[in-house]
Formats: C-alpha cells, structure tokens, sequence
C-alpha cells in the first residue's frame, strides 16, 4: 500500500509539471524558421527589434546572450515562419509587423547556428 501512495504521489507530481510547463510557456507552436543567406544579425536586426518592443518588459533580452538563452520560448510567443505565426508577445503596446515577426523568426534560427 504504502508503495502504491508513492506511486500515486511521482505521477500526479509529474502531471502538475507538465501542466505547468504549458501555461508558462502560452502554448505558441515553433515556427520551423530557417536562417537565410546571408543570415539575420544581431546587430543589423535583433538589437532594434528587441529595444522597440520587449525590452521595457524584459530587461533580460537586452543583451545578445539573454536572447541566445530563450530562443525557443522567444520564437513560440512572437515570431512568424512556416509553422506559423505567434502573436502573444509583445502583450501590449506597439506591435511588430507580419514581415518583422518573421524576420524575428529566421533571426532566431541564425542564433542557433
Ligand atoms: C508590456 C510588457 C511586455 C512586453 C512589451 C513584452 N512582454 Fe513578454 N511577457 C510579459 C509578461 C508579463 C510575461 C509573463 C506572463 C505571460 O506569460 O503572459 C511575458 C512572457 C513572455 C515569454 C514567456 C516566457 C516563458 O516562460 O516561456 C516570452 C518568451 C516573452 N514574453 C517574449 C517577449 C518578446 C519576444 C517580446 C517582444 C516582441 C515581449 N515578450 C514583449 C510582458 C511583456
């Protein structure tokens, strides 16, 4: 009995992470960007996207390495790509463009090169 319990106990833990994981994370789907040639920059796009509509919000995308360390999370809630397009972010104030969401998208992926 006393192993059933503890069972029980790892499952539903398990379940509660998981759903977890999903609110925090808004549920948007991976754009499958592709980086193009030649690649999307950081200094030539990422830095001004980033000051124009997160930063005032999220002081941790100030710098290339705070970005490099959310790029799945970044591309699921704001970018545009063939597997679609995410618009939770930014969750007020000016918006990015169609075409800048899905330059957001393939800069994402030229990081992860
Ligand atoms: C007006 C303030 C504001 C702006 C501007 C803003 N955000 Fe957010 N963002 C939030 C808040 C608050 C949360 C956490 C609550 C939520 O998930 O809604 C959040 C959550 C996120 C998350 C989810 C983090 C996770 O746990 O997965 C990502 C990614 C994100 N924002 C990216 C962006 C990007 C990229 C931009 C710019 C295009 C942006 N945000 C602009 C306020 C903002």
């Amino acid at each position: 009995m006393k192993t059933m319990s503890k069972i029980r106990s790892i499952v539903s833990g398990s379940i509660f992470a998981a759903m977890l994981a999903l609110t925090a994370c808004g549920g948007g789907t991976a754009t499958n960007s592709t980086c193009p040639t030649p690649a999307i920059t950081y200094a030539g796009f990422g830095q001004t996207f980033f000051a124009n509509y997160c930063t005032r919000c999220h002081s941790e995308y100030k710098t290339e390495e705070g970005i490099k360390a959310h790029l799945d999370d970044i591309d699921a809630e704001a970018a545009s790509g063939p597997g679609g397009t995410n618009t939770s972010m930014p969750e007020s104030g000016a918006k990015p463009s169609d075409a800048e969401r899905m330059m957001l998208g393939q800069f994402l992926a030229c990081e992860k090169l």
